[in-house]
Parts: C-alpha cells; sequence; structure tokens
C-alpha cells in the first residue's frame, strides 16, 4: 500500500488497541512496515507472512499465553494465601468444553490445571491422557452434565483405576445412582443471584435447588459443593454477590455434611472483547480469599478450599483466525460503504457471533497504519444472509483500492480461543480454517485445513 503519511507506530497501537495488557493485547505490536508482530519473549511473528506461508482463514495458536495466563491465577491466588494466612487450598479446573484441543490442554496441564468435564465424551479424552501418561493420577477431575448410563460407566472405570474423579450431583436420580460410590462427591447450587451476562437465564435445568439438598441431609462423602452464574460476567460486584450466596449454602450444607470442605465457583471471569476494561485476577482473588476467610472465621468454621473453572478467561486470548479479505462490494444503503467478504464464514468458524452477537476486536493484519480507510461491514462465504459482522454498526478498515498491484488485505479476530472451535460448523460445504500453533519460536500445522473430501466425509461422501 502505497503511504501518504509517515507512519506512527505509538499512534496506530492506540488505535488498533494493540500492545495492552488492558485488552490482552500485550503481545501484539506493529513493524515499521505497519504489519502485525506477535512477541513471545524475545522470539516474534509476522501474522502476514504465517498467513502468506499457510494460507488463509486460519487460526494462530499460542500456548504461551495460555501458560502466562494459568500461572498467573496460581500465582496471585498463592500470594493472597500467603498474605491472608488463608487455611484452605485453591485450585484451578479447566472445562474442556472451552477448549477441547489437545495443543491447548496440554499446556494447561503442564501448568497444573486440573479438568472439568460435562460429558462422557470429554471424560473419554481424559481417559485417553491418562492412559498416554499425559498426566498423573493426583490430577482431579471434575464431572458435572447429566450423568447418562455410559457416562456412570466411565467415572466408577476411572475411580477404580484410581483417578481422582468427582462427579457432581445435578438430580435426585443421580444422588441415587451414586450412593454406593467409593469416592468423594460434589453437589450443584443452583443459586438465585443473576449477573450481567449472556447467560443469566432466569431459569436453567442444571443443580438443585438449596432447599432439596438441604431436605436431603447427611449425603456421605460430600466434598465440593460447586455452582456456576454463567459466562462473560461483566461485573466483579457480581461475582461477589454470587460468592456470598455460594458461601451461604456451603454453611448449611456443611452442617448436615462436615465433610464438605470446597466451594468451587464455577466460570465466568469474563475477557475485554469490547476493548473496556474489565476487573482483574488481581482484584477479583483478592476479594474471594478475603471474603472468605472473613464469612468463616465468622461462622468459626475452616476457611473452605476454593476451585475456580475460569476458562475463556484462560484460553479465548490463545488464538485469533486471521481471514483474507476475497472481494469488496459497495452497499447502496448503509450506515458502511463496503461489504468485504472474506475467506471464511463467520457462522462456521466464529458461531458466537451470530448465537450471541458477540462484538470481536478486529484488527488488519497489514496495512495497519493505513491513513485512509473504509467503514465496512464484513459477510462470510455462506449464502446465509446472517453471515456477516458488523461490529457496532461498522468496522473501519483498509481501502482495497489502496493496495499494491496483487497484494491482498488480511485481517484478524482476536480472542478465539474459547469456545469457537468446538460449535465449528459446515454451512454450505465450506472448509474450516487450518490452525497453526507458535511455540518457542517455532511454527507447526495442528490441523491442516479441510479439503471437500474431508467435509464430505461429515456427509456420507
Ligand atoms: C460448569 C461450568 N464451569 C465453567 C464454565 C466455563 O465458563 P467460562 O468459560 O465463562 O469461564 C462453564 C461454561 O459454560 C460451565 O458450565
Amino acid at each position: 500500500m502505497k503511504k501518504s503519511k509517515k507512519t506512527n507506530g505509538k499512534n496506530y497501537k492506540k488505535i488498533w488497541g494493540l500492545a495492552d495488557k488492558r485488552f490482552n493485547t500485550d503481545y501484539f505490536h506493529i513493524n515499521k512496515f505497519g504489519e502485525l508482530i506477535i512477541r513471545e519473549g524475545n522470539y516474534q511473528y509476522n501474522v502476514l507472512n504465517l498467513a502468506r506461508k499457510f494460507g488463509s482463514s486460519v487460526e494462530i495458536f499460542m500456548p504461551f499465553i495460555i501458560e502466562e495466563r494459568l500461572s498467573h491465577i496460581y500465582k496471585v491466588a498463592q500470594n493472597n494465601i500467603k498474605k491472608m494466612k488463608y487455611k484452605g487450598r485453591f485450585t484451578y479446573h479447566f472445562p474442556l468444553k472451552v477448549n477441547q484441543n489437545k495443543e491447548a490442554m496440554l499446556p494447561l496441564l503442564s501448568e497444573g490445571a486440573h479438568l472439568e468435564v460435562a460429558s462422557a465424551n470429554q471424560l473419554w479424552i481424559v481417559k485417553k491422557m491418562w492412559m498416554n501418561g499425559n498426566f498423573h493420577s493426583k490430577i482431579k477431575v471434575v464431572c458435572n452434565g447429566a450423568k447418562t448410563a455410559d457416562y456412570v460407566k466411565l467415572i466408577v472405570e476411572l475411580r477404580n483405576m484410581g483417578l481422582g474423579i468427582i462427579p457432581i450431583i445435578e438430580s435426585m436420580e443421580e444422588l441415587r445412582t451414586f450412593k454406593g460410590f467409593s469416592g468423594d462427591l460434589g453437589i450443584r447450587v443452583n443459586l438465585k443471584t443473576k449477573v450481567k451476562s449472556h447467560w443469566d437465564k432466569k431459569i436453567d435445568q442444571f443443580g438443585l435447588e438449596l432447599d432439596e439438598i438441604l431436605e436431603l441431609g447427611r449425603i456421605r462423602n460430600l466434598k465440593m459443593l460447586h455452582y456456576h452464574l454463567g459466562s462473560q460476567i461483566m461485573l466483579e460486584n457480581d461475582m461477589v454477590q454470587g460468592l456470598r450466596e455460594g458461601f451461604e449454602a456451603y454453611k448449611k450444607i456443611r452442617k448436615n455434611c462436615p465433610s464438605l470442605d470446597t466451594l468451587n465457583i464455577g466460570g465466568g471471569h469474563a475477557i475485554p472483547h469490547e476493548k473496556k476494561k474489565l476487573y482483574s485476577v488481581e482484584s477479583v482473588l483478592y476479594r474471594i480469599f478475603y471474603n472468605l476467610k472473613k464469612w468463616s472465621e465468622k461462622e468459626t468454621i475452616p476457611h473452605p478450599n476454593v476451585v475456580v473453572e475460569w476458562g475463556q478467561y484462560v484460553t479465548g486470548p490463545a488464538q485469533m483466525t486471521v481471514y483474507r479479505i476475497v472481494m469488496s462490494k459497495e452497499i447502496p444503503k448503509g450506515i458502511a460503504k463496503k461489504w468485504y467478504l472474506i475467506d471464511g464464514s463467520f457462522i462456521n468458524d466464529l458461531l458466537d457471533t451470530w448465537a450471541i452477537h458477540q462484538k470481536w476486536h478486529v484488527v488488519p493484519v497489514n496495512n495497519i497504519d493505513a491513513p485512509k480507510r473504509h467503514r465496512v461491514w464484513l459477510a462470510g462465504l455462506s449464502c446465509d444472509s446472517d453471515d456477516k459482522y458488523s461490529g457496532d454498526g461498522y468496522l473501519l478498515l483498509p481501502r482495497l483500492e489502496d493496495l499494491e498491484k496483487g497484494e491482498d488485505q488480511y485481517i484478524t479476530v482476536f480472542n478465539t480461543g474459547a469456545y469457537q472451535d468446538s460449535f465449528m460448523a459446515h454451512h454450505c460445504f465450506l472448509s474450516s480454517p487450518a490452525k497453526i500453533v507458535l511455540q518457542n519460536g517455532i511454527v507447526s500445522v495442528a490441523r491442516k485445513r479441510e479439503s471437500p473430501d474431508d467435509v464430505g466425509k461429515f456427509f456420507g461422501w
């Protein structure tokens, strides 16, 4: 692209929200050619070169980001425990539903993650990893979700093989199923606290009401009380309010069940998809430990062990998805001027765009310093009029008419490392993006782009 003004790196960083810890973009910078750079310590990767080499659409997965985020959570928790003389333990359980890919789970385990599964098939992954010797038997696995016959069978099998597996009771029927279970049990309580998040359902199908649990009296081997308020909880106060109600339930249930010693507060730590500053791990963990200590001392009960299952927070920022703009079209009547068609699909690759109207942080991969930009709407390659993304009304992206002859414009969507891969679909028989992994300065291919033959297998061809 011909540049009419001298590049001012700092200014463009600000415009695009790069190199900013508040937005989880501290790893992302601009080089002197206006191209997006990823930094891993002193290693660096040029996203444009990666897209040219491996083709697009392509997911770029960065396990070092996962490792740093999880080790930071553990560090902050341990500091609080030490400073406050908190007597309970802190454990992080990774919910597999958030990112079921091997390249995500292995670095999580290496940083000390325990696991949370929600189905028999997810437990099959755990079994496979365990049989491969990927982790030791001290790993604890929390089993949520409805316990089908296959699920129960696998739980019992793994327990008998010595794995620390904790079925979470979600219904009266499950309580009967696990009556003779020899290991620790958990129970899920459905709290009344409602939080500001996409998942603030008035009624949901999970867990038991507190009154129902209290009526059960003593539950043998009950170790963990679990709740989950929702994903992307926007306010720290909502988290603390849920904690308050969760602790009240914990305290009451403990009177019947003295073996209860762990409070699992589920997932929900939000990430700044919308480039707005949110609460930090430091502040929320401080309030969790401070309050649990204060409340339990008031009740003269031991400080509970604390479990968190913050999935999106840890894995979301560890992936970006890169697309090439394959075509542009005028928009005759709209607040945006142009359609930019990407070589992928929002419906297929980034389902939350459509399902929960997710706002994404989108940045050009090249020409980040373009002085002139168009107001655009992005569209995917499927034939669906819902396959589009318009941000907060429109996006401002470099003008294609300013590109050099033969130059392509690429864009990237940040924070795609949570949920989107599990939701991937093949509307219009389109292929899913390829996936590459960056670690220790080395780029490897985790998944090739699907050929029509590969996609055909899903549909009996
Ligand atoms: C029980 C449970 N734990 C943890 C999570 C992860 O939530 P998040 O990714 O928002 O942290 C979920 C998500 O649905 C969940 O249902």
